[in-house]
C-alpha cells in the first residue's frame, strides 16, 4: 500500500523522464503544468491545419481560454498530460503532448488517449515514447484500456497505435471515426 501511494504521487505531481530519440537527441518528458498555457498555445499555432484537424476533427487555429485551462490544469489522476521537449540552444523546445482522460470518472476502466507532435518532430518516435509512459502511468492507476478516436485518413496515428504491440480492436462509429481500443491488461 505504501509503495502504491508513493508511485501515484510521483505520477501525479512531478512525473519526469528522459529518452533518446532515434536521431540521438534527448527527449525530456514531464507532467503538464498550469503554467504551460503559453507554450501550448504557441505549439498549437505552429501546427499545420491538417495536424490541427486530425486532433479535433474540425478547423481550429487557436486554442480557447477554456481549452488552455482544460489541457493544462490537469489533476494527473483522471486527466494525465505529459509534455515532451528537447533542449536546443539552452532553451526548452516543446515538441509534443500526450494525454489520457478517464472516460468514466469513478470507474477504473477506460481512458481516452490523444497526442499531438509538432510537424518538424513527427516520425522521430515521440508519440511512441509518450504512449509508453502513459501506459506505465495508466497501469499504475488500474486503467485497463485506452481508446483513441482517429479519422480514417490519419494513418500516422493508426500506425503508432498498431506498433505499440498492445492488443488492439477497432470499430468505425456512426460519425465515421475509428474508435481504436488498446488493452493494457
Ligand atoms: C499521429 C502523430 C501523433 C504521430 O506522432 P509521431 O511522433 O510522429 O509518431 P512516431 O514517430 O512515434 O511514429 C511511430 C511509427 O509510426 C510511423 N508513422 C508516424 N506517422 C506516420 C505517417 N503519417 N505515415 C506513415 N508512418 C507514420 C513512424 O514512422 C513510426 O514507425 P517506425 O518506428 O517504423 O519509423 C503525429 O503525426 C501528430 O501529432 N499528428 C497530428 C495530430 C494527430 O493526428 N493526433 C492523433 C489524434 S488523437
Amino acid at each position: 500500500m505504501k509503495n502504491d501511494s508513493m508511485n501515484h504521487s510521483i505520477a501525479r505531481e512531478n512525473y519526469a523522464s528522459s529518452d533518446v530519440l532515434r536521431d540521438g537527441r534527448t527527449l525530456h518528458i514531464r507532467s503538464i503544468r498550469a503554467d504551460d498555457k503559453r507554450l501550448l498555445q504557441e505549439s498549437w499555432q505552429a501546427l499545420s491545419k491538417q495536424s490541427q484537424y486530425f486532433r479535433f476533427f474540425s478547423p481550429k487555429d487557436k486554442l480557447t481560454e477554456a481549452d488552455l485551462l482544460y489541457f493544462t490544469e490537469v489533476d494527473l489522476v483522471n486527466h494525465v498530460g505529459l509534455g515532451a521537449s528537447i533542449v536546443s540552444d539552452d532553451a526548452e523546445v516543446p515538441v509534443g503532448v500526450g494525454r489520457y482522460i478517464r472516460s468514466d470518472v469513478g470507474s477504473n476502466a477506460g481512458a481516452e488517449l490523444a497526442f499531438v507532435v509538432g510537424e518538424q518532430y513527427q516520425g522521430l518516435g515521440i508519440a511512441t515514447i509518450l504512449l509508453r509512459h502513459l501506459v506505465l502511468i495508466a497501469r499504475e492507476q488500474a486503467i485497463t484500456e485506452f481508446t483513441a478516436f482517429v479519422l480514417p485518413e490519419n494513418t500516422g496515428m493508426q500506425i503508432v497505435l498498431h506498433k505499440s504491440g498492445l492488443p488492439m480492436k477497432q470499430v468505425i462509429n456512426s460519425a465515421g471515426v475509428l474508435e481504436i481500443t488498446l488493452s493494457l491488461t
